[in-house]
């Protein structure tokens, strides 16, 4: 008698094991967290663990000319466009642990546990890790997704430096990736016939109402403009008050108003302005600068909102300038518009959820991006203090799996 073989059953990623693995990778001891920007060290690890893991799990693993990573599940039968996932590895300088990586752990976990219990997809399952998500490194967030869909300038792309000078284009070849080739990738983009990501929820309101995971409904409109106040440096004990040229005033004046202004704006409107980034040049205790930069993200409900809010900061600013004797000039680094999902695909998603809460979100996403281009929609699984782009950010590990359990049954219900 032949020995009939058990059959084996693949083995399943669990997220919240494979969330512990990467929280080795990208510390910042210096400010807390974790920081992995764009082709670094860590976020090179970060990508190294991503197609190791995938392919670990029988994906076919490949990397766009845009720098996002893509691992593929299309086993026979599967066919047509692929049901895209997935999030992103970077993160914000001392960011927090799951603010993309959640949506990456998750897709490969929801797409094990698929395999393992012998789903036939009728289409493949498509999981990205879009690169430059946070826009740490260049600025411009979204940066893979927005090349992909052809949504931004390559010449202005490829020119894009970071803080030590290097460009996109010198990053781009160092990682043996082609500049030239960025851009509109239209076979690949048409061969996503949709996109879901879930993400950590950014703010508080799954929390209040007791469930761990709810769908999206749309996102704020946000942009993000550099602002740069030139005065004179000089001494700080040797200048006279009357004779000074201090754009540290302007930039109080900026960080001030995006407060009072935001605070002042219509509530319907959802308001929100930040300062989170300040350069000070030449930044010496004693001297009063010569230069400030600083970074004014913004974001309310409807674009028209983004840009009145802008405005109004800026007059304020203008208005300590003219007494300071200092010049404001502003470029707009990004600009992404009111985004709202797909109506049909999120309907699909709740009803395979078996019904959650739907909540609007303040925070930019690959998702936001794409949905001008694919039906699209998320998930948000529950952030006890909803605090985000922090070290503190978390989710408990019965969410996380909740949120494993949730995507794999929208994918169940979508393939
Ligand atoms: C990115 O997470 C953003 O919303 O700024
Ligand atoms: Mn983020
Ligand atoms: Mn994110
Ligand atoms: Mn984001």
């Amino acid at each position: 008698m032949t020995p009939v073989e058990a059959p084996v059953a693949p083995a399943t990623l669990d997220a919240v094991a494979a969330l512990a693995e990467l929280a080795c990778i990208g510390r910042d001891d210096a400010r807390g967290g974790w920081s992995r920007h764009l082709l670094d060290e860590a976020d090179g690890e970060m990508r190294a663990w991503f197609a190791r893991t995938a392919a670990a799990l029988g994906l076919a693993v490949e990397t766009d000319a845009n720098a996002n990573q893509w691992a593929t599940w299309a086993p026979d039968g599967a066919t047509g466009p692929a049901v895209g996932t997935g999030s992103h590895l970077d993160s914000v300088p001392g960011g927090g642990p799951l603010d993309g990586p959640l949506g990456v752990v998750s897709a490969l976990a929801a797409v094990s546990r698929l395999m393992a219990e012998g789903h036939a997809p009728s289409r493949p399952v498509r999981i990205a890790n879009f690169a430059e998500e946070e826009g740490a490194r260049f600025g411009v967030p979204c940066l893979g997704s927005q090349l992909l869909a052809g949504d931004i300038d390559t010449h202005r792309v490829r020119a894009l430096t970071d803080g030590s000078g290097a460009s996109v284009a010198e990053v781009l070849a160092s990682a043996g990736l082609d500049p030239e080739a960025i851009g509109r990738d239209d076979a690949r983009l048409a061969d996503l016939a949709l996109y879901l990501e879930l993400h950590v929820e950014q703010g508080r309101q799954l929390a209040p109402l007791g469930v761990p995971v709810g769908v999206a409904t749309g996102i704020l409109a946000h942009g993000r403009w550099r602002v740069t106040v030139t005065g004179r440096g000089d001494h700080a004990g040797a200048t006279e008050l009357g004779s000074r040229r201090d754009p540290m005033l302007v930039a109080a004046a900026v960080i001030r108003a995006a407060r009072n202004r935001a605070a002042g704006a219509n509530p319907a409107t959802r308001a929100r302005a930040t300062v989170g980034k300040l350069q000070v040049v030449p930044g010496g205790s004693n001297a009063i600068a010569s230069e400030v930069r600083l970074w004014l993200d913004a974001r309310a409900e409807h674009d028209a909102d983004v840009h009145d809010l802008v405005a109004r900061i800026l007059s304020d600013a203008e208005a300590v300038a003219r007494e300071e004797g200092c010049e404001v000039a502003v470029a707009e680094e990004s600009f992404s518009t009111r985004v709202e999902f797909d109506a049909t695909l999120t309907d699909l998603v709740d009803s395979a959820l078996g019904g959650v809460p739907r909540i609007p979100t303040g925070a930019g996403h690959d998702a936001g991006i794409l949905a001008a281009h694919l039906p699209t929609a998320m998930m948000f699984v529950r952030n006890p203090d909803g605090v985000s782009h922090s070290p503190l950010e978390c989710a408990s590990d019965a969410d996380i799996r909740a949120g494993v359990d949730a995507l794999a049954d929208a994918l169940r219900a979508l393939t």
